[in-house]
């Protein structure tokens, strides 16, 4: 049973009112050449609307308040003299994602080599696509079955570690891209929380290892469904990643005005007493005169690669007036910006043996770095699996790509999560009501299933398992993992193959 009622995973209806602790709401910039303060909190700010907008606005599924109090002693200043008002920045009750079908018209496909194709299959080969369509128009039930499952892939621990294959992960995306007995697309996304580069590059990267077509149209990525905060905020603050990539990403998604920490330090380096600003960081960096600026929102978009100084810079918006450097407010909470983060995981797997410190880390040191000199909770929004945003973004794209590649827009009811992190990949799966599959090939390095989080189809080797024992369950215990390129399709199914 899901955890979630399925009116959590409705849009707000235009007009319709978003629930909040008080009047706030966040605000869709209406027009770029207003000069509103966007995103900022001075003044009753409407529902966001529909029509020139493109994105859902999905609740929350989880406090937008700090979770530091737990990790923290009494670290605040004097928590009982200030005036507990709700906080006027309620953005946290719901997290926009992007309509998705409006991407695909602008569907890229990346081919390992660069070949040019059709979404989610090989090079053409025209033969080919006759037999199979001689054989799926003799296998009916077959067919149905295999239009109504997909797979949702985490990537690293399952597919790839880092810029290393996994094996089986290549095998089972030609499986899934045709390489079976009906020689069928068998609906797949990738839903990771990565991120740090556009999603056209890792896409890229990502088809190139695992030797296989991927479509930006069929990938998701931490900070994917962030692209539709560029309708709500004009000037943001964009935090992580290395040099200036998640510049790009942000630029890439429609963002209008976009700032990066170093465009601060180059217009004042006594922000950072302790950073080392190189003539060569200056000189890509674009200063402008901060004094001036209202930034509007801050998006932590990957994990920040100096922590001194992305905090300070991070500590000194929270505390500003409405986002201006050089200002700090008299009521710290309602004029506040909002900031957003692509991901909550704490720890990360990488070339060192113990576990490296992600955003979730990074978000609570912040959280108790605001609370210890403001005395207050900091609101924030965390987007990346196990939110709900981001499941509920996966079905816009899973539907969007069946239109793709099946000509048929619609969810398949037996979708399948294959994850390698019981936290994140399988307990958002299992809330959202998806088969889980937990693989050995990553994070999860425990018994027979997670106690905390139990996968709920079970626990599998590798990705090939667990693909192929999914499919067996939905086509048959005889399903086939091989085209045969030589069989007679009128005979199919009289043991004339010699498939296997
Ligand atoms: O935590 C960051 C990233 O490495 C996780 O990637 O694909 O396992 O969600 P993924
Ligand atoms: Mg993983």
């Amino acid at each position: 049973m899901p955890a979630f009622d399925d009116s959590d995973f409705g849009c707000q209806t235009p007009l319709s009112p978003v629930k909040s602790r008080d009047s706030y709401h966040l605000q869709r910039v209406s027009s770029r050449s207003n000069n509103l303060p966007v995103g900022s909190h001075g003044s009753t700010i409407s529902i966001p609307v529909d029509g020139p907008g493109h994105a859902i606005e999905v609740p929350a599924t989880r406090s937008s308040i700090s979770d530091a109090q737990q990790y923290m002693h009494s670290l605040s200043l004097s928590p009982s003299m200030r005036d507990r008002r709700g906080s006027r920045n309620s953005f946290g009750t719901s997290l926009p994602i992007p309509r998705s079908k409006r991407q695909s018209r602008l569907s890229s496909v990346h081919y390992p080599e660069g070949k040019n194709g059709r979404p989610g299959m090989p090079p053409i080969q025209p033969s080919r696509d006759i037999l199979a369509a001689q054989l799926q128009d003799l296998s009916g039930e077959k067919v149905r079955a295999a239009k109504d499952m997909a797979f949702v892939f985490d990537i690293d621990g399952v597919l790839v570690h880092g810029d290393r294959l996994i094996p089986e992960g290549k095998r089972v995306l030609e499986i899934l891209n045709g390489d079976n007995e009906l020689g069928i697309k068998i609906p797949h996304i990738f839903l990771t929380n990565g991120s740090g580069k556009p999603e056209h590059a890792r896409v890229d990267q990502l088809s190139k290892i695992l030797r296989n077509p991927i479509s930006t149209d069929q990938f998701i990525q931490s900070h994917t469904p962030m692209r539709a905060l560029s309708e709500y905020y004009k000037t943001v603050l964009v935090v992580g990643g290395e040099g200036y990539k998640c510049r790009e990403v942000a630029e890439h998604y429609g963002f209008e005005d976009i700032v990066v920490p170093n465009d601060i330090l180059a217009w004042d380096p006594t922000i950072a007493p302790y950073r080392v600003f190189t003539d060569a960081e200056r000189a890509t960096s674009r200063p402008r005169d901060f004094s001036k600026t209202n930034i509007d929102a801050i998006m932590v978009f990957s994990d920040s690669r100096d922590y001194a100084t992305d905090m300070q810079i991070i500590m000194d918006l929270l505390r500003s007036e409405n986002g201006r450097l050089g200002t700090v407010a008299k009521d710290p909470e309602s004029q506040r910006i909002p900031i957003y983060f692509s991901q909550g995981d704490m720890l990360c797997p990488t070339e060192h043996p113990i576990p490296r410190m992600s955003q979730g880390t990074f978000r609570i040191g912040l959280e108790a770095m605001y609370k210890s000199l403001t005395g207050s909770d900091l609101e924030r929004v965390v987007y990346g699996k196990p939110e709900l945003a981001t499941y509920k973004y996966a079905d816009e794209v899973i539907t969007s790509w069946m239109e793709q590649i099946h000509n048929d827009e619609k969810l398949p009811a037996n979708v399948y999560m294959i994850g390698d992190n019981p936290a994140s990949d399988i307990v958002g799966g299992n809330m959202y009501g998806w088969n889980t599959c937990l693989v050995r090939t990553g994070v999860f390095q425990g018994g027979e299933n997670d106690e905390e989080n139990p996968a709920s189809f079970g626990v599998f080797k590798n990705v090939l398992d667990a693909v192929q024992t999914a499919i067996k369950k939905e086509l048959g215990q005889d399903f086939h993992f091989k085209f045969d390129e030589t069989i007679n399709p009128v005979l199919h199914g009289n043991g004339v193959s010699a498939i296997e």
